[in-house]
């Protein structure tokens, strides 16, 4: 190894990199070099630290938010925002984005996410194509075609394009459909060292769908949108059948309001259903993630009767293109996961471990709001727009998305 390595790994206290070049042929050493001069050390370093702090409670004034409410909106109000929408959709300036980086760990599922069958009224039918659907649904309403960006991740960049290709992408303009990666991040241990795959290299996942506005950027995409005049983008999650993304109304109101971000959000079930929650921080649009929302909060409701903090987030957004290029070089906080990780021993065996044993560090799209003064926030109806598939079971299962789907198809 060069020197440069030597004194990296020195630096960092990951010396115990080098036990593991006993392991590799000569390429992989070369690769494992390669790997090395590329991440950064010192954020992982900072990183780490991180973990070990309580984290720092700054003064804040957490309140609730105020949102539209589609189902109040007269036909003349909706017919008005609608054709303010229509005209941006039908004259080719607005595109989609399916963020699908991640790794859909809790479905249980091998390979990307969007290639799940889900059994529906229609017959078995993949996520991706059930969004393929929605898209040709939409272009035939408003005579265009829309251009979809598809976010993967170097776990599952390779296999999604094979999928899409075996598919002959189930028959949308491929001319349209644009992949891009999004970045990674190491794992590291509780004593702060990255961990090793299978593959003799250093252990990486996808760096939250926070990455986004960074992949955005340096996968060349935004050049392409600024190229081909998309003035709008609408960004949502994989996982829900019922996704509606080609939305008129909530790019007319968001235009109306003159806010530069749009969002959509659920009036929550029950205070422990695990979603996001729109909130207004400091003044500051924010989603509280459901793994931080203290209890007291959650359950709180006003003098209605309603949960205070009770509009859900379902990971709809729509961002102006001026959002996307403000955002491209700016750098959002991670939150630490401890999350099991299977890695190999410096010995060569590989070790499946039966507890969390390291941290893995993911960015929130939505952390970006706050930068922002304000953003639209339209409520929809749950029946109608949202049918989530995280688990294997119970819950937000197959099973559940798939009556969700059933019910608002047949
Ligand atoms: C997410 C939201 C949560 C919301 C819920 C609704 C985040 C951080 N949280 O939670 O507020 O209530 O959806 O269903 O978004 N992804 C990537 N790359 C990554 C990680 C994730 O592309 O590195 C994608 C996933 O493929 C998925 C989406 O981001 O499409 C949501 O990610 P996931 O990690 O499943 O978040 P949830 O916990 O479901």
């Amino acid at each position: 190894m060069k020197q440069e390595t030597l004194d990296i790994l020195k630096k960092y206290n990951q010396e115990h990199v080098l036990n593991y070049i006993n392991l590799c042929t000569e390429e992989e050493k070369e690769k494992l070099e390669e790997q090395i001069l590329k991440i950064d050390f010192e954020q992982l370093k900072n990183l780490y630290e991180e973990t070990k702090c309580q984290a720092y409670i700054e003064e804040r004034k957490i309140e609730s938010i105020s949102y539209t409410d589609k189902a109040k909106l007269s036909s003349e109000r909706k017919e008005k925002l609608e054709a303010v929408g229509k005209n941006i959709i039908s004259s080719g300036h607005y595109a989609v984005i399916t963020m699908a980086g991640g790794q859909g760990t809790r479905l249980g599922h091998k390979g990307p996410k969007g290639t799940y069958i889900l059994n529906t009224c229609k017959g078995p039918k993949y996520l991706f194509e059930i969004i393929v659907d929605t898209l040709k649904e939409a272009n035939q309403k408003y005579s265009v075609t829309i251009p979809w960006y598809i976010m993967t991740s170097k776990e599952n960049n390779d296999e999604t394009i094979k999928f899409f290709e075996e598919h002959n992408y189930f028959d949308y303009d491929k001319t349209k459909v644009k992949f891009f990666m999004q970045g990674e991040l190491p794992l590291i241990n509780t004593e702060g060292k990255v961990i090793f795959d299978k593959t003799k290299q250093i252990k990486e996942a996808a760096d939250g769908n926070g990455g986004i506005y960074e992949a955005i950027s340096k996968s060349g995409l935004l050049l392409e949108m600024q190229n081909n005049n998309i003035d709008w983008v609408f960004v949502s999650n994989i996982d829900n059948v019922l996704s509606n993304f080609v939305d008129a109304i909530l790019l007319g109101l968001t235009i109306e309001e003159n806010q530069k971000i749009g969002a959509k959000s659920v009036a929550k079930t029950n205070p422990e259903e695990k979603i996001g929650v729109f909130c207004k921080v400091n003044g500051r649009a924010k989603i509280i993630e459901y793994i931080d929302l203290p209890k007291e909060m959650a359950q709180e409701v006003d003098e209605n009767g309603e949960l205070v903090y009770g509009e859900g987030n379902f990971g709809n957004y729509l961002f102006s293109r001026t959002v996307l290029e403000d955002l491209s070089n700016v750098k959002l906080p991670y939150h630490a996961a401890f999350k099991k990780s299977e890695y190999l021993a410096e010995d060569g065996s590989y070790i499946e471990p039966e507890s969390p044993n390291v941290y893995k560090f993911e960015a929130f799209i939505f952390d970006a709001f706050a930068r922002y003064e304000d953003i639209t926030i339209l409520r929809v109806k749950r029946e109608d727009e949202f049918a989530p598939l995280k688990n294997k079971e119970g819950v937000d299962s197959a099973q559940t998305a798939a009556d969700l789907y059933n019910a608002k198809h047949k």
